[in-house]
């Protein structure tokens, strides 16, 4: 079975919201999801996951929340390679924020980096737009997963 490790970064729960939608709904695709709310490099390698999915907001300007930063950096630090498993990220956001959805490039620049391999364009959902952000993430993860 396919298995993917959701990562979550949120700070007033809207993408933890989300990414706790995402995992029943990854799992009656037919994949094995482990999602980590405060996730830790060591023990997201340990489940071997063959894809790495991301799912987080922006906070500050243009920052990454408190609850994945730690693992951003040690990502950034030891730099485990990727190569051949791929990657997704969902970013939310605000558009009135000149660092719109910055939390979400940031990992996708880093993901690039460690020779993952995106398997569709970062989906930004923009909290001027919707309250709702589970309303545009399920059927995108739906769509971009269903056939993998
Ligand atoms: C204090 C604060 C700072 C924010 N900074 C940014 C930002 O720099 N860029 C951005 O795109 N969105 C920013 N946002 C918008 C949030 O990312 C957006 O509302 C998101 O949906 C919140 O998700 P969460 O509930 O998971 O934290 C900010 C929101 C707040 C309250």
């Amino acid at each position: 079975m396919t298995k993917i490790a959701l990562i979550v970064g949120s700070v007033y729960g809207g993408a933890q919201y989300v990414a706790e939608q995402a995992e029943p709904l990854l799992a009656s695709l037919g994949y094995e999801v482990a999602l980590y709310e405060e996730a830790n490099l060591d023990t997201v390698l340990g489940f071997e996951p063959d894809i790495w999915l991301v799912i987080s907001s922006t906070t500050g300007q243009g920052d990454i929340p408190d609850n994945v930063f730690p693992f951003f950096s040690e990502v950034k630090n030891r730099f485990p390679l990727l190569t051949g498993k791929r990657f997704a990220v969902i970013a939310l956001g605000d558009s009135s924020y000149e660092t719109f959805c910055s939390a979400g490039e940031q990992f996708r620049e880093l993901l690039l980096d460690i020779q993952g391999l995106e398997l569709a364009p970062m989906l930004r959902i923009d909290a001027s737009e919707t309250l709702e952000p589970e309303t545009i993430a399920l059927p995108w993860l739906t769509e971009q997963f269903k056939t993998r």
